[in-house]
């Protein structure tokens, strides 16, 4: 398929939930005052949002746990949206015992995985997105449509159901949408009808993109987005990500990946590649062997190697 090129000028802003869906199924507990470090090395670089955690349940998501925790201690850069996840009315009632700006409540479109994920059938979490809504306050609410592009449990999704549950989540006041694809099975032609029937259908509503790369095709869905018009893409660094109750699923488009390719093909995307991948560094620390970014270990597409003296010496003598 052939992309227009769409405006390099327009920004593209780069969205970090990698101390949410990474840590959530990582290997073992990051110690609290690593997320936080982590976190608050990632303000300073030029990401719009940082989902920082989630207020689900301890049991479900152990790793998460010290949430509350992880939120008193963190530095706020104005600049940046604080984000976390919860999938219920508790969730909210502890997110707003907390300094948040905004809450992503979550529901997977398909049933199947919804209850799997969050033991809810779908009309009992949009039960919940109405008293969140209801109580939310001055905080934001994101919406995400989880599993958008395919089901671990049944499959292909219909992409004019995806559309009428971002209706119904708008309707309920819901401040914006991401797209998700929980599980990594969609494609970029898919991505690009799907992105262009939003956009369409939701015209001034902020969309967001939120890509896995199980497949292989995390950077190529974002491009196709671009080509859509979606300017706001969720990322991790390293790679790292996945749902815990989603058989098979892995790692999140990765953000220093995705930032290399957008930098180097002329977007406007205003991330700190190098400082970011001093982070990706620190995190390979806590998490060895766990990280799949590429950009980390074979360097940014500029990188030059030394040739041999007598490879140089051939070549001057040409
Ligand atoms: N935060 C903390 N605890 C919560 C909670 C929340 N948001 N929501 C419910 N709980 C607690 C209840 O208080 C109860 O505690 P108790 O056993 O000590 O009495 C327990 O969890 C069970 O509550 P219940 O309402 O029956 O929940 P459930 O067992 O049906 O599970 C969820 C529903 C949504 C709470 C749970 O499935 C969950 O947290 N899932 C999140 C999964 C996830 O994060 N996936 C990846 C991101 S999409
Ligand atoms: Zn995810």
């Amino acid at each position: 398929m052939t992309f227009e090129r769409p405006l390099t000028e327009h920004p593209i802003l780069i969205q970090e939930v990698g101390m949410r869906d990474g840590l959530q199924s990582a290997g073992s507990f990051i110690e609290t005052d690593d997320k936080v470090s982590l976190i608050d090395q990632l303000s300073s670089l030029g990401l719009k949002k940082i989902e920082v955690t989630s207020f689900v349940s301890p049991k479900a998501v152990p790793l998460l746990a010290d949430a509350e925790v992880v939120l008193s201690k963190i530095q706020r850069n104005p600049d940046v949206v604080y984000t976390a996840l919860i999938p219920n009315a508790r969730g909210l009632e502890r997110a707003l015992q907390t300094e948040l700006d905004e809450v992503n409540v979550v529901m997977s479109v398909s049933e199947a995985h919804n209850l799997a994920n969050l033991r809810m059938r779908c009309s009992e979490s949009l039960e919940q997105f109405r008293i969140i809504t209801r109580d939310s306050g001055s905080l934001r609410v994101n919406g995400t449509l989880a599993t958008a592009f395919g089901c671990p449990f049944t499959g292909p999704v219909d992409s004019s159901e995806v559309l009428d549950w971002g209706r119904r989540y708008l309707d309920l006041g819901i401040d914006s949408l991401t797209i998700a694809d929980t599980i990594g099975a969609a494609t970029p032609g898919q991505v690009y009808s799907v992105a262009t029937a939003f956009i369409q259908a939701f015209p001034g509503i902020e969309l967001t993109l939120h890509l896995h790369n199980t497949r292989g095709l995390g950077i190529a869905n974002a491009l196709a987005g671009i080509a859509a018009g979606i300017t706001r893409f969720d990322a991790s660094l390293g790679g790292i990500g996945g749902c815990p109750y989603a058989p098979g699923a892995t790692g999140n488009v990765c953000t220093e990946d995705l930032v290399h390719a957008l930098i180097f093909d002329g977007y406007s995307c205003k991330v700190l590649l190098p400082e970011l991948i001093e982070v990706v560094n620190a995190l390979d620390v806590l998490l060895p062997g766990s990280l799949t970014g590429l950009v980390r270990t074979s360097g940014l597409r500029d990188r030059v190697h030394s040739m041999s003296e007598g490879l140089q010496s051939m070549l001057e003598s040409v």
